[in-house]
C-alpha cells in the first residue's frame, strides 16, 4: 500500500491497495465534531422536529454510541436540547462525557429497560417526561434518517454514478438503504455487515427501502468480514489496522470502517475485481471510539478523532 494522494474534490482521495487505484469517501472529515455518516443521518429528523416545533431530541444508545455522540452535538449546534437512553454497561465512557458536555442529559436504563426499546408503549412512557421531544430511534435508523443518506452520494463526481462498486460498513443498514434509494448509477452497492447478520440485516434492508420509491440500483451485503461480531477485534484485524495506519494517511477505528478496508484489501487479494473496475470505499467516521482501545491506540487524545 502506498501513500495517499489526493485528487480534486475534497472528500475524495485516490489510495493503492494492494497495487490497485481504490477512491475512499473521507466523511471522517465530514462536519466537524460530528463527522461521518452521522450528519446525513440527522439532517431529515432536524427538519421533522422543527416542523412539529419539538424542543427536544432523544434516542438511544450504548455507552460507546457514535450516534448519541454526534446526537448531543449536532442537538447543541443546531439549537435543540437532547436526551440520550443509554444502556447501562457500568462503564463512564470518553463518548458520554463529550455528550454530556456538549448538553446531552443521559438517562441510564437496565438492560433490561433497553431491550424494550421498540416497545411504542415504552417509548411513549420515556418521552412523557421530556419537554416537546422528538424521538430518533436507535442508530437513527428511521425513514427520515434513510432519505438523508442519499445525500452522501451529492459529495462525489456524478453522484457517484461512475464507480463499479461502492462498498460501506453496515450496522443498521439504514446507510446503505439511503445510498441504494438514491443511486442512480451503474454500480453495485455492497454493505459489509459489522455484525453477524446474516439472518436479518438483508430483511431489515428491504423493510427501509419498501417504504420508498423503487430503486433499480443493485445491492448486495458481504457477510465475510465481520471478524467475529460487533467491536470485535481479532489479531488479523488488529494487524491489518496497524499495518495500514503505518502506510496510509488514512485513520480507521477497529468497529466499522478497518472492516470495509480490510474487507477490500482481501477481495482485491483474491482478484475479485475486474482490472478496469472502478472502485469507491465510504469512510463512515467513528473515529472517536478509537479511545474504546488504548492497546490499540495508547496515544489517542480526545481531540485526535477528526481526521488525524
Ligand atoms: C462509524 C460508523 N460507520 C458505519 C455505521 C453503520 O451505519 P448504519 O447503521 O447506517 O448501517 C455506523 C453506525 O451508525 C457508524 O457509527
Amino acid at each position: 500500500m502506498n501513500k495517499t494522494t489526493a485528487v480534486s474534490h475534497a472528500l475524495l482521495e485516490t489510495i493503492q491497495i494492494e497495487g490497485r487505484s481504490v477512491d475512499v469517501l473521507r466523511l471522517d472529515r465530514h462536519h466537524g465534531q460530528a463527522p461521518g455518516n452521522k450528519w446525513f443521518k440527522l439532517n431529515h429528523n432536524l427538519g421533522d422536529a422543527r416542523q412539529l416545533s419539538a424542543r427536544t431530541l432523544a434516542s438511544f444508545g450504548g455507552a460507546w454510541s457514535n450516534h448519541l455522540h454526534a446526537l448531543a452535538i449536532i442537538a447543541a449546534e443546531t439549537g435543540f436540547a437532547s436526551v440520550g437512553w443509554v444502556r447501562a454497561d457500568g462503564l463512564e465512557t470518553a463518548m458520554l462525557q463529550d455528550a454530556q458536555q456538549a448538553g446531552m442529559q443521559l438517562v441510564f436504563l437496565s438492560r433490561s429497560e433497553y431491550r424494550r426499546r421498540h416497545d411504542p408503549g415504552f417509548v411513549a412512557e420515556l418521552l412523557g417526561d421530556i419537554d416537546a421531544p422528538f424521538y430518533i430511534p436507535e442508530g437513527g435508523g428511521n425513514l427520515a434518517g434513510v432519505q438523508g443518506c442519499g445525500d452522501i452520494l451529492k459529495l462525489l463526481p456524478n453522484a457517484g454514478a461512475d464507480y463499479d462498486e461502492i462498498m460501506l460498513a453496515c450496522g443498521t443498514g439504514t446507510t446503505l438503504a439511503g445510498l441504494v434509494a438514491a443511486y442512480q448509477g451503474r454500480g453495485c452497492i455492497t454493505g459489509v455487515p459489522v455484525l453477524k447478520a446474516e439472518k436479518f440485516m438483508a430483511a431489515e434492508v428491504n423493510k427501509l427501502l419498501a417504504q420508498l420509491p423503487v430503486s433499480s440500483c443493485q445491492w448486495r451485503l458481504d457477510h465475510r468480514f465481520h471478524c467475529g461480531g460487533y467491536a470485535k477485534l481479532p489479531d488479523y484485524l488488529r494487524c491489518f489496522i496497524q499495518q495500514f495506519e503505518s502506510k496510509q494517511s488514512i485513520p480507521l477505528e477497529p468497529v466499522y470502517t478497518a472492516k470495509v478496508f480490510y474487507a477490500a484489501q482481501q477481495r482485491i487479494r483474491a482478484g475479485e475485481f475486474a482490472p478496469e473496475e472502478k472502485l469507491l470505499l465510504i469512510h463512515t467516521g467513528g473515529l472517536q471510539g478509537r479511545r474504546g482501545f488504548p492497546d490499540l491506540y495508547p496515544d489517542l487524545y480526545s481531540d485526535l478523532y477528526n481526521g488525524g
